[in-house]
């Protein structure tokens, strides 16, 4: 088959779909390799690591028009759409929930499109899953920037000029990002609480050597797939009220809270960054779906008070080698699962779990009710 990946038309966006080692196994595997000039480069892949291993070099307009498999991290651009072969399968991030004008032109394009970021959360699909090998790179990074913008050391230090006392880091949101925020800041040497409405967070951020801090009586608020269920009016200002004076201890707040398809829920209101030291900082990895702080500002640092908040905006990108990396394995275990091995033709089980879900255009028409 043919497979292209052009370089992503996002100025902002670093990473590349596909890194060579991917593209040796496909070339191998007996397909034909496309990479536009220069789609690797940033993330450090240049060309000649992808010619080196039997890829060709095209145009982002000959690969649209030729390859069966279209691949993107972003999602592809309406030019992009417009420019693909009939029939063709695309196979990128989405945001295939909020984007219902992208799905919509999929389906009149006829292409068959598979949104990476509705990979369903099973056991089996683990290594397909790129919210996971994304956000825990997005987890690693809060805490360098964390670490980065506070005017103190993270690590307790016993110096000739008097012992310095570890830094305290609270990280609201124990998921996958969260998680890699705590081992991160616990690394360096901070002291680290955590904070998640899912109990089943708690022994994993135990295991990390942080504190697991819940609000007197409050319930599981686990969901379908591991994910948490958006709280009641009510038990978001218990949450918030019990949150207060951790949060005035605290050096640096790191937030990852998302409900998945739902604005992320607000955890920290203007009168809870109002009682920070000045000098401390709050990371905003939820900037992009509506943020978890009050004031928060997608893609900027603001300051209130002498308190910084920052809401990162595409944070993998901004470590595009290993984020493009993990992103390549993942399609490639995609990949594994709609390429038939021995064959090396498609092969799309629409009975599949893993297929039927991440499908959300195919022969024309938008599928689960998205694209309306
Ligand atoms: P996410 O990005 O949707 O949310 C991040 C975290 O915010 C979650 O831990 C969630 O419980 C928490 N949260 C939501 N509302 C909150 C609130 N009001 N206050 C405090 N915290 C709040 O979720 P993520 O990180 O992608 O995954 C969550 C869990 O899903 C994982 O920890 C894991 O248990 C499970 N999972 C399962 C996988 C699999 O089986 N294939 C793959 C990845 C994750």
């Amino acid at each position: 088959m043919k497979i292209g990946a052009p370089r992503e038309s996002d100025p902002n966006e670093n990473r590349v779909a596909l890194v060579p080692e991917s593209v040796e196994r496909l070339v191998k595997a007996g397909h034909e390799i496309f990479i536009e000039e220069g789609a690797g480069t940033v993330a450090g892949f240049p060309d000649s690591a992808y010619t080196e291993v039997g890829a060709k070099t095209a145009s982002a307009a000959e690969i649209a028009g030729t390859v069966d498999i279209f691949v993107h991290v972003q999602p592809p651009t309406s030019g992009e759409i417009g420019s693909l072969k009939k029939g063709s399968i695309v196979v990128s991030t989405m945001n295939a929930r909020t984007d219902a004008e992208l799905v919509s032109s999929l389906a009149s394009a006829g292409s068959t499109a598979l949104a990476m970021e509705l990979v369903p959360r099973i056991a089996r699909a683990q290594r397909m899953d790129v919210l996971s090998s994304q956000a825990s790179i997005s987890g690693y990074k809060a805490a360098l920037l964390a670490a980065n913008s506070i005017g103190k050391y993270l690590p307790m230090m016993m110096t000739a000029a008097g012992t310095i006392p570890p830094a305290k880091v609270l990280v609201l949101g124990a998921g996958v990002a969260g998680l890699q925020a705590i081992a991160t800041a616990r690394r360096l040497g901070a002291v680290v609480e955590a904070f998640d409405v899912r109990a089943a967070a708690g022994e994993q951020v135990e295991s990390l050597g942080a504190t697991f801090i819940q609000p007197p009586a409050s319930e599981d608020a686990e969901g379908a797939g591991g994910y948490a269920r958006e709280q009641t009016e009510e038990q978001q200002a218990a949450q918030r009220e019990f949150l207060k004076d951790h949060i005035a201890e605290a050096d640096a707040v790191i937030t990852t809270a998302a409900i998945p398809g739902r604005p992320a829920p607000l955890l920290m209101t203007e009168d809870m960054v109002a009682v920070m030291r000045p000098g401390s900082i709050v990371i905003d990895l939820a900037a992009e779906s509506g943020g978890n702080v009050a004031g928060t500002v997608a893609g900027e640092v603001i300051e209130k008070n002498g308190v910084a908040i920052n809401g990162p905006i595409n944070v993998p990108s901004s470590m595009p080698f290993h984020a493009s990396q993990l992103y390549s394995r993942n399609v490639m275990a995609l990949f594994d699962l709609i390429i038939d091995r021995k064959e090396g033709t498609l092969n799309l089980d629409f009975e599949d779990e893993v297929i039927d879900t991440m499908c959300i255009a195919h022969e024309g028409e938008a599928r689960h009710g998205l694209g309306e």
